[in-house]
């Protein structure tokens, strides 16, 4: 049973909410003022406090601050209820740490409906507090479309889903016309546009799960909106609140990025601990992920998280790696071959290569490559109930050191 802390130096208001509180399950313990509040932060310990503003002793801004200076009070969700409606009272109240604010008159269910939604919310923070989950993020870019970003995201997605058997999220931030979820053969049940029907402050780790769509895989998608216009609505502070919830919920997050340097773009990138920089092996392609390169040093990000991707989408011709290193100024990490029957094939039918053929070369290939973006601390001891991915992982990497 949660329990409930009100705040209220008015008798009339303290009966009125506790009653309510009570009707829906909670259990309630009342306050008069802050100081009497702050020991019942102590005595009772409740998982939410309801506080009104004017009290005589201590006034409910005075009650948060302190309540928000110790350390039991740190993270404990503080709803204000007040008659003061000014924008400037809201704006003291968030300064000095409340989560929610409801103006008096409130309609009861209202008021039910945020208390329960703070409570859930606080409840999933202590969860991924306790697992401690913080997924390693890897970005797949080019500033130019067709290198193939969206086929390697899907790819490296799967790869990692099949090696570790852990949540793995791909997330597509081609906000307007992105079609991750189409390599994978889902229908859009779920979008971006679910999650960004809800105010950014109101968007938390229910919200989120509720707009992921499910693969055979294990991985999980959070696919572009089927509009547009929609696409256009998500700000930056969206993206950077849904991703920091997604890597709190899972192992591995791999980004599809557009093809542009957009706050959406940016938000991600800030986010993502590896980055795939896409080229195909022409002068255009090259020189657009030099530019990519020079920009991501220029952001502060560190070289040896970004790895430079050479991708054959066209037959082989008389371009050499060195050719390409000496225009970008550094090393090749993976080259992938021309392979169009294979991909073709793969959208097609949704199948990407490293989910239906994980032992031929081009699904190996990803496999592999997820492998190589693992997090160090999973690399570096054998599974317990390794999974298949991992097992052929490691088989082929047996097999290159005998034929060596
Ligand atoms: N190595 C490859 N060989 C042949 N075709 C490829 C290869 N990589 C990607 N393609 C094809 O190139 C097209 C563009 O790939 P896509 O992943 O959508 O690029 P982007 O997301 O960068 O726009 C797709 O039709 C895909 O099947
Ligand atoms: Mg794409």
């Amino acid at each position: 049973m949660k329990k409930i802390l009100i705040v209220d130096d008015d008798p009339v208001m303290r009966k009125l909410v506790s009653g309510l509180l009570v009707k829906n399950g909670y259990q309630v313990s009342e306050a008069v003022d802050g100081k009497e509040g702050l020991a019942q932060v102590i005595n009772f310990s409740p998982d939410l406090i309801v506080s009104d503003v004017l009290m005589p002793e201590m006034d409910g801004y005075d009650f948060c601050a302190e309540v928000r200076s110790r350390p039991e009070g740190k993270s404990l969700p503080i709803m204000m209820l007040t008659a003061l409606d000014s924008v400037e009272q809201k704006i003291k109240g968030f300064e000095v740490g409340v989560d929610d604010y409801l103006v008096k008159p409130f309609e009861p269910k209202e008021f039910v409906a945020r208390v329960s939604a703070l409570i859930r919310r606080s409840v999933s923070l202590d969860k991924t507090e306790v697992e401690g989950r913080s997924a390693q993020t890897i970005g797949v870019f080019s500033l130019r479309g067709g290198a193939g970003v969206s086929t390697i995201a899907a790819n490296t997605a799967i790869g990692l889903s099949q090696i570790w058997n852990q949540p793995t999220t791909l997330i597509d931030l081609v906000l307007v016309g992105g079609q991750s979820a189409l390599f994978l053969n889902q229908p859009l049940k779920n979008t971006w546009a679910e999650i960004c029907k809800s105010p950014l402050d109101e968007i938390d780790d229910h919200i989120v799960q509720g707009a992921l769509l499910s693969h055979d895989s294990g991985v999980t998608t959070l696919a572009a909106p089927k509009r547009p216009e929609v696409g256009d609505t998500i700000t930056p502070e969206k993206v950077s609140k849904v991703l920091s919830i997604l890597k709190d919920n899972n192992e591995y997050l791999v980004i599809d990025f557009p093809h542009d340097f957009s706050g959406t773009t940016l938000a991600g990138l800030d986010l993502s601990d590896i980055i795939f920089i896409v080229a195909q092996p022409e002068i255009v392609s090259v020189r657009s992920a030099t530019i990519a390169k020079d920009t991501f040093i220029d952001l502060g990000y560190n070289p040896d998280n970004i790895k430079t991707i050479i991708n054959w989408t066209f037959p082989r011709n008389g371009i050499v790696n060195e050719d390409i290193e000496r225009y970008i100024k550094g090393k090749i990490d993976l080259v992938i071959p021309y392979a169009t029957d294979e991909f073709v094939e793969a959208i097609n039918f949704g199948i990407p290569p490293a989910f239906s053929h994980p032992e031929e070369p081009l699904g190996a290939l990803f496999e592999d490559l997820a492998m190589a973006v693992s997090k160090d601390d999973h690399r570096k001891d054998k599974p317990e109930e390794p999974a298949e991915g991992w097992l052929r992982v490691v088989d082929r990497v047996k097999q290159r050191r005998r034929t060596k």
